[in-house]
């Protein structure tokens, strides 16, 4: 496992990815609505990466995905596709995942949308499962923790609300590559990492109804939904360990949660 750590000046140029990458999330909420295509949305926010923020998507061209962003919606776990003929309805649970290259350095974020404002009571306490997980591991983390604290945070949060976590992807190291090591796993493991300030990962726990099993779409090659079709939901955020605790570069103006965290 080779961890790279950031200096300060690559930091200074992951907090900007960082926020470019949650400006997007920003950004594209009001469009979230019944009726929209996800094409139409991938394509505002392909302007919006390009032209308004002068970065560039890290997906587009990924190991050959093929467009800018992932719209993943109900049972779909992640990769899903912007598509033409993929319209929005009331009620749907639907995660954008946005990552930009700005000067070199990526920022990865992801977040539950709910289509119409309302859904079934499963699926809202699975958005919050999912968010609820992703806050307490950032919370965990810190220099001289060890990264298995991510799973150990993370597993009785899924078994009090009786759901499971994805095991067949993880977070991720990230900085000048998308994905880097560590590895970061969102269940129980034993994948010893001790923390460092400096490094720089993702966290973004992926929360299944049902059973954890995921199947991939065997006509794109991307798309991955539950084996059992039950809903899945995900949030994820690009953080940085530092001297005392964490950082976290991908925050948006809405969320009730500190950007700089005293952990230890
Ligand atoms: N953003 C995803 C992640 O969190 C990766 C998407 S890769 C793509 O790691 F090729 F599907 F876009
Ligand atoms: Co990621
Ligand atoms: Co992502």
């Amino acid at each position: 496992m080779d961890i790279l750590l950031k200096s300060e000046s690559e930091l200074e140029k992951m907090r900007v990815a960082g926020r470019l990458a949650a400006k997007v999330l920003e950004m594209i909420g009001p469009y979230v609505q019944p009726g929209v295509s996800t094409l139409e949305l991938d394509e505002i926010m392909q302007h919006y990466i390009e032209d308004e923020e002068h970065a560039i998507s890290a997906c587009l061209n990924y190991h050959g995905y093929p467009k800018c962003t992932c719209i993943s919606i109900n049972e779909e776990v992640c990769h899903g596709i912007p598509s033409p003929s993929r319209r929005l309805r009331k009620g749907d649970i639907v995660n954008i995942d946005v990552t930009v290259i700005k000067d070199r350095y990526h920022g990865d974020t992801s977040k539950m949308f709910i289509v119409g404002h309302e859904t079934t009571p499963l699926c809202k306490k699975l958005c919050q499962c999912s968010q609820e997980s992703l806050y307490a591991a950032i919370r965990a983390v810190g220099p001289g923790k060890n990264l298995t604290i991510v799973g150990e945070t993370i597993s009785p949060i899924a078994k009090k609300y009786g759901f499971s976590i994805v095991r067949d992807y993880c977070g991720h190291g990230i900085g000048t590559g998308f994905h880097e090591d560590p590895q970061v796993l969102h269940y129980r493991n034993e994948m010893s990492v001790i923390l460092e300030p400096g490094m720089t990962f993702t966290i973004e726990p992926m929360i299944n109804a049902g059973t954890h099993k995921c199947t991939v779409n065997h006509k794109n090659g991307w798309t991955v939904t539950t084996k059992d079709k039950m809903p899945s939901a995900q949030y994820e955020h690009t953080i940085a360990i530092t001297a005392d605790g964490v950082e976290v570069l991908t925050l948006r103006d809405e969320e009730d949660f500190p950007r700089i965290l005293k952990t230890v």
